[in-house]
């Protein structure tokens, strides 16, 4: 099995083909979505709400995403290995970004970095890409600008579309390998993306796009609560968990287990 590169996510664009991203934070999901064939693993700063218990991206820090990194890098095989740059890892400069940038690759072992935010982030873009540093896009909805953008709403409607091209043509220009867009009407996200030689990725944004992303949490569903519309459930992993835990508890307080063939 070769390694999934930038080269190829280009191909399935250029050749009409398609390819699948899902978030992962350690070891064991990024083993079993890396042999089931997911071509991208995201190690999203949704770990902050996904991994550890926040109720936004805002507060984790690099700190914390860099050895989430280093753990889904080691155990993934084939997978291309995007990692998040963090809300205030990168904003202050394109040098801020760079060097936040290195740090995901040489100590996270990730092989490109994505980065939220439109055209104004062009130079960042360009200055990461010429240092070495592939980087995704991320347009649309921005979970760290949530406070900016008023709460989680959909993005690119009617006139605000052309913001969208705009930014994604600029990102592009500036480098970016990929442009992801989050809860993007389908209209938009077609025109984005036909506009784009690079391929897109949609989560929220439509069929059009070349790749599709999900939190794994939501995708497998782990993660109890009211799921966004754009989320499909593949599995109930909550139920599945929850059953094993509460066996296990009785077969402890019953004396169950342990048995003769688990003793010594
Ligand atoms: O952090 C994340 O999970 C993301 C999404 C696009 C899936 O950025
Ligand atoms: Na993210």
């Amino acid at each position: 099995i070769s390694r999934v590169r930038i080269h190829h996510l280009q191909q399935a664009k250029d050749n009409g083909g398609r390819f699948a991203m899902l978030t992962a934070y350690e070891q064991y999901t990024a083993e079993i979505f890396d042999q089931a064939g997911i071509e991208v693993l995201l190690v999203g700063d949704s770990a902050s709400n996904n991994v550890f218990g926040n109720e936004t991206s805002l507060p984790v820090t690099v700190d914390e995403l860099l050895p989430l990194t280093r753990a889904v890098s080691r155990a993934a095989k084939r997978a291309l290995i995007v990692a998040d740059l963090p809300f205030g890892s990168y904003e202050v400069s394109p040098g801020h970004a760079v060097a936040t940038g290195v740090r995901f690759l040489k100590e996270g072992l990730a092989h490109a970095v994505k980065i939220e935010g439109g055209a104004y982030y062009a130079d960042t873009v360009k200055a990461m890409v010429q240092a070495g540093i592939p980087v995704m896009a991320h347009i649309g909805f921005t979970p760290q600008s949530e406070h900016s953008l008023g709460g989680y709403r959909v993005q690119g409607r009617g006139d605000d579309a052309q913001r969208l091209v705009d930014d994604a043509l600029a990102l592009q220009d500036a480098g970016a390998f990929s442009v992801l867009m989050e809860m993007v009407p389908t209209e938009t996200a077609a025109t984005v993306d036909a506009a784009l030689r690079v391929p897109t990725v949609g989560i929220g944004a439509g069929n059009t796009t070349t790749g599709q992303v999900l939190v794994w949490q939501d995708m497998a569903g782990l993660r109890g609560g009211k799921m966004a519309k754009f989320v499909k459930q593949y599995a109930d992993l909550r139920t599945t968990l929850s059953g094993a835990a509460a066996a296990f508890g009785e077969d402890v307080r019953s004396g169950q287990f342990p048995g003769p063939e688990h003793s010594f």
